[in-house]
């Protein structure tokens, strides 16, 4: 058989990845997913274990070694977890640990990347110059990084891989049979590569909004001009959704320009119970979000996208 009739027969063996952990590390929150990607990427997993003493310090715990540890951790909510996980890649450290991956599917403290008023400390900078002095390389999905260029940018150059819920959503979108007639929309120009990728992964046309944000509830946005939205099925997609104050104000207007229906995803749900009453009041009618960070909403495989992101990032 010649070597092109070989070719033709045989699938392609998958991209050798640039880098793979020999184990995963989790935590209790996220261990689902952390054990799943151990498994998916054959490699051992062992859960962190963490002591609070009375007063809330902690202590953590891990029996095994590895030389490429990857530590998995959703990181909302994130001051006591930044604690733990320094603690974790130091003590990996010192057991041997050479080079130490965070994968943090949905990064915190991202937002403040500039001092806003005068006096403000840019947390994107501080936060990611305290990590790189622990870990050698970085996963996140969707960070924030809508005024620095790159997610190395925030770590000290080291290796960095920013990926997209974008193939997530559009295939979700595809396994619903959205009809092609639907529109998504972003509601801030950041939000265009996402939204882009998504809708055009499910093609679907698309648009951004403009946003201004006067305070942490009070944002406000206008509608593209030129689109007319009524009797429309509307998909916003954002990378976050915290307080829902973007979402809402953007479902309401939606819904006032006459749009049938407005659905949101969102790379990371971060909002309470309270806040989801308050959407769906706003007249959105269904919320879709990974799993990253686990919520009611989630729906989307977070380790189907870090998996992906492996194979593909040569
Ligand atoms: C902002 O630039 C982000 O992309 C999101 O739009 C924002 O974080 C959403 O926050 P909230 O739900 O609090 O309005």
């Amino acid at each position: 058989m010649s070597s092109q009739a070989n070719a033709n027969s045989a699938p392609p063996p998958p991209a050798a990845p640039v880098w793979l952990p020999d184990a995963v590390f989790g935590f209790a929150d996220g261990e689902a997913q952390a054990r799943d990607l151990a498994g998916r990427l054959n490699v051992p997993y062992e859960t962190v274990e963490v002591h609070y003493f009375p007063d809330a310090e902690c202590k953590v715990r891990i029996k095994g070694r590895s030389r490429r540890p990857a530590v998995y951790r959703p990181l909302n909510y994130p001051n006591a977890k930044l604690v733990e996980l320094v603690l974790s890649a130091a003590l990996l450290r010192e057991d041997g640990g050479k080079d130490i991956a965070l994968i943090a599917p949905y990064l915190p403290y991202m937002r403040q990347d500039i001092a806003f008023r005068p006096g403000e400390a840019v947390s994107q900078k501080i936060i990611g110059k305290m990590l790189a002095q622990y870990f050698d390389r970085f996963i996140a999905v969707d960070p924030h990084l809508h005024r620095t260029p790159r997610l190395n940018d925030v770590f000290a150059g080291k290796p960095a891989l920013a990926l997209s819920a974008a193939p997530a959503i559009a295939a979700h979108l595809k396994a619903r049979q959205v009809p092609t007639d639907v529109f998504a929309l972003g509601p801030d120009e950041e939000s265009a590569g996402l939204v882009k990728a998504a809708a055009e992964g499910a093609s679907l046309q698309w648009a951004t909004c403009v946003k201004e944000r006067k305070g942490d509830r009070d944002v406000r946005l206008t509608l593209p001009p030129d689109i007319d939205f009524k009797r429309r099925s509307v998909v916003i997609m954002d990378d976050v959704v915290s307080t829902g104050a973007t979402i809402a104000g953007l479902a309401r207007m939606l819904r006032e320009a006459g749009a049938k229906s407005v659905d949101v995803y969102a790379s990371h749900a971060l909002f309470d119970d309270k806040v989801h009453e308050d959407l769906t009041r706003a007249g959105i009618r269904r919320i879709v979000s990974c799993d990253g960070v686990a919520h009611k909403s989630s729906d989307m495989s977070v380790v189907d996208l870090i998996v992906n992101g492996l194979f593909s990032s040569r």
